[in-house]
């Protein structure tokens, strides 16, 4: 076979993460944990950020143990005078993973003005501000990167309950577009993680309702609920060079809740 007779192989783009730093808020437990995990074990060096130095500490401690390189940071994200303090004293991070969030589920007549700021505080306001910090270090420093904003399938449908959780979640999904828009000149990707349910202390009340417990699997297609490695898979996609053309989009862990 002649030169010109061979067909060119694609390139075909790593997953790996070596030399990268990677900050993961929420990485105490659950999908941060998860995240992080996935992150430090594709060979970035891994912050995991939360409020409970005595949790983080655990965390950290079942990465080193497997051989990964982790370290604690103990920072209420909601802090945005703190979040500026560290963010100033470290090297620039090559991916963020705004993975903090919480919920305060009940019915929409009778949502609280505390309840909303509280949730939007966290899932929505910490979020962004944490989002401008690292783009604006990356800038500086002229290096590129990839920010995940974990935000939900909640982020594209409503659920019940859930009228201030969605609302922050579909913002997530807003505020992701349009930060992609602005950062692509720099090199830098803006995506969001979207899954549906996965059994954390965040919705472990909700799974022990037999009556939501129901809703939740009546609407998964696939049948089950996802399990953290069900997102690992797609995070290190958003995080790595394999997912070097996303941005501005969302990637939909759900089983398919949000096709049917
Ligand atoms: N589980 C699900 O079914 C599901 C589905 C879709 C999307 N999500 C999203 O996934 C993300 C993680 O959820 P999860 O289920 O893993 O929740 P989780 O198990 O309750 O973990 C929440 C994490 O966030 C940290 N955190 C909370 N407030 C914080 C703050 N102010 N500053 C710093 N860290 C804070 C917690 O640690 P400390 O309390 O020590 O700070 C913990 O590490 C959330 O954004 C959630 O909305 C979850």
């Amino acid at each position: 076979m002649t030169g010109a007779d061979t067909l060119a192989l694609p390139a075909i783009p790593s997953f790996r993460l070596d030399g990268k730093r990677a900050l993961v808020t929420g990485a105490s437990r659950g999908i941060g944990f998860a995240a992080a995990a996935a992150l430090a074990a594709q060979g970035a060096e891994v912050v995991l950020c939360a409020r409970s130095g005595t949790a983080l500490e655990r965390a950290c401690d079942a990465l080193t143990s497997a051989g990964h390189r982790a370290r604690p940071l103990v920072l209420d994200v909601t802090d945005l005078a703190a979040v500026e303090n560290v963010l100033a004293a470290e090297p620039p991070f090559q991916v963020l993973v705004n993975c903090a969030g919480m919920a305060r589920h009940g019915p929409f007549v009778e949502a609280r003005p505390a309840d909303f700021d509280a949730v939007v505080n966290v899932n929505l306001r910490a979020a962004f501000f944490l989002a401008q910090n690292v783009s604006r270090r990356l800038i500086e420093a002229g290096e590129t990167g990839s920010i995940i904003n974990v935000s939900s399938q909640m982020g594209h449908v409503g659920g019940v309950d859930r009228s201030v959780y969605c609302a922050t979640k579909h913002a997530l999904e807003g505020m992701t577009k349009a930060m992609a828009i602005e950062l692509a000149r720099h090199g830098i990707r803006v995506n969001t993680l979207c899954p549906t349910f996965v059994d954390t202390e965040l919705v472990r009340s909700t799974l022990a309702d037999p009556e939501r417990r129901a809703w939740i699997m009546s609407r998964i297609c696939l049948g089950r609920l996802a399990q953290l490695g069900d997102l690992t898979g797609p995070l290190l996609l958003l995080a790595s060079d394999a997912g070097a053309m996303m941005t501005g989009s969302a990637l939909v862990v759900d089983g398919g809740w949000t096709a049917a």
